[in-house]
């Protein structure tokens, strides 16, 4: 059985304050309502990080992600946070390569290839984000796209490091539109990316490997989302900003 995951990217949103609101809201639904085994991550702007920890202490059901880290263990990197700082601040998730990343800090494939790995030997585990654009869709060239990001970033790692990484297909037109991708179109690039990993890796490895959907995903499409076989839970957005809905998102695996 694979992991089930349900991760809230809070992207440059929320003060302090509201940070730990946000949070506390969420545990509380969280464990007084949830009946499934998903696991959540709530995933605040680095400099919350601290704050958001010590609300959620030790739990063994909601982890703590951070939304990028750098490629380098330490040094003269104005602004740029290590994956060993992360860690010590309690994180164990770490987004790389989100579309807002690579479009507005040109982040590339042979970069994430590198944060990829950096992140692994740091314990940490890599939510992976892939996606199309809608002309990339239009000209039916997503699984094609899609297929490169992943090679790229994910095919130099050995078997036991790719089955520590979690990946997200968030096709770009879906992300912040309110158009989410059909469960169809979801399922059938989660197991586009499956098969890829297969053929490389083996099917038991590609079997191991949650694939999150992200873009627009809602408290009312989630439970159509999450049902296809392929889709092992979600990169939510807008919606992990409000603590009722992302938590009816959790809800959608009861
Ligand atoms: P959205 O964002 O849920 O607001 O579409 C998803 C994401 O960017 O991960």
């Amino acid at each position: 059985m694979r992991k089930k995951i349900v991760a809230g990217n809070w992207k440059m949103n929320c003060t302090l304050p509201e940070g730990k609101k946000l949070a506390s809201e969420v545990i509380h639904m969280v464990e007084d309502e949830v009946n499934n085994e998903a696991e959540v991550v709530l995933i605040p702007p680095f400099i919350h990080l601290t704050g958001i920890q010590s609300l959620i202490g030790s739990s063994n059901k909601i982890f703590l992600g951070a939304q990028n880290c750098h490629q380098n263990q330490s040094g003269a990197f104005t602004g740029e946070v290590s994956a060993s700082m992360l860690v010590s601040c309690g994180v164990t998730h770490v987004i790389l390569g989100h579309s807002e990343r690579r479009e507005y800090f040109g982040e590339t494939d042979e970069l994430l290839s590198e944060k990829v790995n950096f992140t692994l030997e740091n314990g940490l585990t890599p939510i992976f984000c892939c996606g199309e654009k809608l002309e990339v869709r239009e000209a039916r060239d997503h699984e094609s796209l899609v297929g490169t990001q992943v090679e790229k970033a994910l095919f130099d790692l050995s078997e036991d490091q790719i089955r520590k990484v979690v990946i997200a297909y968030e096709p770009v037109w879906a992300i912040g539109t309110g158009v989410t991708a059909s469960a169809e179109q979801a399922q059938e690039m989660h197991a586009f990316i499956r098969n890829q990993i297969a053929a490389k890796y083996s099917q038991d490895t590609a079997d191991s490997i949650p694939i999150l959907y992200g873009g627009s995903v809602k408290p009312d499409n989630a439970k159509e989302i999450f049902s296809q076989q392929d889709v092992d839970g979600g990169l939510i957005g807008g919606a992990s900003l409000k603590s009722r809905d992302f938590t009816n998102i959790v809800k959608a695996f009861d």
